[in-house]
């Protein structure tokens, strides 16, 4: 039986051992049910969840992984109360605005992804200012995703194709991959080595679609505001005990 797809056999080496992800993307969930656990109001867990945030980017840092994708809101999370959805965008705002010099100095690229053309003007101007003031660093490319939405992502990504296909840039029967991961929000950081959803929920809840086809899930119980330096070693060791074998097999099996 043939096929004809191409295959790297130069790249079988990739498929034994990996040692840190390269791309981690984070399913922060649980902190309403963390606040809830404790009596106090859901807000309050979204401000814990705001530290948890913090220290996950500098252990990301510190463990040299390159790109962290944090999933902050999606575009079903208006369907909240009024209020929860004013005090989340009031804190990613705050948060936003004390932090992107402490990420300047560390070096990350902040980049938001996500449909941030219904936030508010503040919101808008305080994302791009964010992103030109750090879009020349390279220790981490943090994207934070707000507003998102992954089929609304693909969605998107078609619809610019088929504007180079109408102005004839491009012929139908030549789109690549390429094509569409370069449209794609994460732009050429797309490919996800692992993703961590928090809160024991086992779903993807309409993150990253097209940019998990081969990550490695690790789902756990830690609701997101206790999910700390520990945790995430264990996530990070767990993935390091994965063969990826991209649907080949491992040279001694
Ligand atoms: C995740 O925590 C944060 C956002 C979705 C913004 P939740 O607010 O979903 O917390 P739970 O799942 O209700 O505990
Ligand atoms: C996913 O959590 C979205 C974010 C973490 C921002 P949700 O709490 O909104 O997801 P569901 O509703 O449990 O699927
Ligand atoms: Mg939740």
């Amino acid at each position: 039986m043939s096929c004809d797809i191409e295959i790297d056999i130069n790249s079988e080496i990739d498929i034994i051992k990996e040692n840190n992800p390269y791309h981690v993307a984070i399913i922060m969930d649980g902190n309403g049910r963390w606040a809830t656990n404790k009596g106090k109001l859901r807000i309050h867990g979204h401000k814990a969840g705001i530290e948890s945030v913090k220290r996950a980017i500098y252990f990301a840092l510190k463990r040299k992984i390159k790109i962290l994708t944090l999933y902050a809101f999606s575009r079903d999370n208006w369907k909240r109360p009024e209020q929860e959805v004013i005090s989340l965008l009031d804190l990613f705002m705050s948060a936003l605005e004390i932090e992107v010099k402490n990420l300047h100095k560390h070096d990350i690229k902040l980049r938001v992804i996500g449909d941030i053309s219904c936030f508010n003007d503040n919101i808008q101007d305080l994302i791009k200012y964010s992103e030109m003031l750090t879009k020349n660093n390279d220790q981490l490319i943090l994207n934070i995703a707000a507003n998102y939405d992954g089929r609304w992502d693909i969605l998107e990504s078609v619809k610019k194709i088929a504007q180079q296909v109408h102005k004839r840039l491009l012929c139908p029967n030549q789109i690549t991959e390429d094509d569409l991961i370069s449209n794609l929000s994460t732009q050429e950081s797309s490919s996800v080595d692992l993703l961590i959803r928090t809160g024991g929920e086992y779903r993807i809840s309409n993150f990253l679609l097209w940019q998990i086809a081969y990550a490695e899930f690790y789902f756990t119980n830690i609701l997101w505001p206790d999910f700390d330096e520990n945790a995430f070693d264990i996530a990070l060791k767990s993935f390091n005990l994965r063969d990826r074998r991209y649907g080949r097999i491992l040279p001694n099996e």
